[in-house]
């Protein structure tokens, strides 16, 4: 029976993480997953008999309270520090598992059960104070930049090395000071391993040790010997990696790049911009602009977000509609600081999913669009990153905004985005810059609006 439901909760997992890979089904999935989840703890903690129903009604109780409090009360910018907290505490529960048995045992394992939970306390304690570093960053609790300090790497490679060899040690002498120095050592390891990564790299980051967490889950469940653990665990622990991939690519840059090189200003020094001009552009000028299209596409990004300016798109995208304008969004992949981070905030805006366009989808638009409408966007509409083999964006996949017939530019100066670079499509002919908070200069677009 025992195995039957956790086969059942195996099914509800994969099919809520299939659910989850499109925003029309995504909140369905989430149920599905979490009813999986609901249905694994309880027939785990009935099977042991170890605590009595009162006590699994009170823990499920507790549990329910903290996490709809946290999920009810979280700003959607602050999104990415909740999961790294989830994935730190994911870590920290798999490693407490292993030692657990560690105790139970007194370290006296067969040799494959030695592995395992020496693997469940290296990776779920890296995973936990690597966490824990990535939520401070995000936080402002330490400073987000990378902090490089000499010799990283190679202290980070010995503490690895180092860890490996008490494993090896751990498992075959039973010896139990050897699994806690594991701990130690990988604790060390998780908070030297981020702190050099820049906060803005955070998300790519926190994607890999979710995984790592999975991962941590899965080795967890095999030491105690239970099923839904490693199928639960294996799947975080595949899907965080095939994100962490896909977010890398959408970058153009290798897993390698994000983890070791420093990456990333944010908010960081002004870009020499010389004195190149730029068609400065008043709420009115925009208003005429979009107000007198037939096809406007709206490029939400990072600004966007910060100035919570998703509703003020959306009113002035029925303003328009309601005059005949065609509008659609175009979303980056990486656009914002985490993945799907547009597409949530719009759906928070009631924005119909069908008006929201991908890469593929977006690109060979923009030649028949009048008005491309950069919202807060900046590094995933450069052209430089198609055009300039110098660039340290080249090869990264872009919105190509610049081939609509005009390009209007809504940010509050000439600033760099994430990758610190200049932007060549603010000093083109067809641009228009509207500088400006998002949210405050999509309000005078939509009252000035009224008057042309
Ligand atoms: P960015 O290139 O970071 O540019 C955002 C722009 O928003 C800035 O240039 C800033 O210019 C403007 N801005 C900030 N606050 C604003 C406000 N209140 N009102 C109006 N504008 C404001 O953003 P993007 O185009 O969305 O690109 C995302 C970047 O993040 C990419 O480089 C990507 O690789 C990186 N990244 C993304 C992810 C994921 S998963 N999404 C993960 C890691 C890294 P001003 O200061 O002049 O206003």
């Amino acid at each position: 029976m025992t195995e039957l439901l956790y086969l059942a909760a195996a099914v509800l997992f994969i099919f809520g993480l299939k659910q989850l890979s499109g925003p029309r089904t995504a909140r369905r999935g989430n149920v599905l997953a979490a009813g999986g989840m609901l249905l694994a703890v309880v027939v785990t903690l009935v099977d042991a008999a170890i605590v009595t129903w009162g006590t699994i009604i009170a823990g499920l109780a507790t549990g329910t309270v903290i996490g709809a409090v946290l999920a009810a009360r979280i700003q959607m910018t602050a999104m990415p520090q909740l999961v790294a907290a989830f994935n730190g505490f994911g870590g920290a529960a798999s490693a407490l598992v292993a030692l657990a048995e560690l105790e139970r045992f007194d370290a006296v394992f067969a040799e494959e059960t030695g592995v395992t939970v020496a693997l469940s306390l290296l990776i779920g304690t890296v995973t936990f104070s690597g966490s824990f570093v990535a939520f401070a960053k995000l936080q402002g609790l330490v400073p987000g930049r990378p902090l490089l300090f000499p010799g990283a790497q190679v202290i980070n490679a010995t503490l690895g090395a180092g860890a490996v060899a008490l494993g090896t040690w751990a498992v075959l002498a039973d010896a139990a000071p050897a699994y806690w120095s594991i701990v130690a050592v990988a604790f060390v390891l998780g908070i030297l391993g981020v702190t050099p990564i820049g906060g803005a790299d955070m998300p790519v980051v926190i994607s890999l040790l979710n995984s790592l967490s999975g991962v941590a889950a899965a080795m967890a469940g095999f030491v105690i010997g239970n099923s839904a653990l490693i199928i639960g665990g294996a799947l975080v622990g595949a899907a965080g990696f095939i994100l962490t991939v896909l977010m890398g690519q959408a970058m153009n840059r290798s897993l390698a790049n994000v983890l070791f090189s420093g990456f990333g200003t944010e908010g960081g020094p002004a870009v020499a911009t010389g004195d190149k001009p730029v068609n400065r552009a008043t709420p009115e000028d925009v208003a005429i602009a979009v107000g007198y299209a037939s096809r406007v596409i709206i490029v939400p990004g990072y600004g966007l977000a910060v100035a919570q300016a998703q509703h003020a798109a959306r009113d002035l995208a029925n303003a328009l509609e309601a005059r005949g304008v065609t509008v659609e969004y175009a979303i980056h992949p990486v656009a914002g600081r985490m993945p799907g981070h547009m597409n949530v905030l719009l759906a928070e805006a009631d924005v119909s999913y069908d008006l929201l366009l991908d890469l593929d989808q977006s690109n060979p638009r923009f030649p028949q669009t009048d008005v491309a409408l950069i919202v807060g966007a900046n590094d995933v509409v450069n052209p430089s990153a198609r055009d300039d083999t110098t660039s340290p964006i080249y090869g990264m996949p872009i919105l190509e905004v610049d081939r609509a017939r005009n390009v209007v530019v809504v940010k509050r100066s000439l600033s760099p985005g994430f990758a610190g670079i200049d932007n060549p499509l603010f000093y083109l002919e067809n641009t228009m810059m509207l500088f400006a908070d998002a949210k405050a200069a999509l309000e005078s677009v939509l009252g000035a609006l009224g008057d042309v």
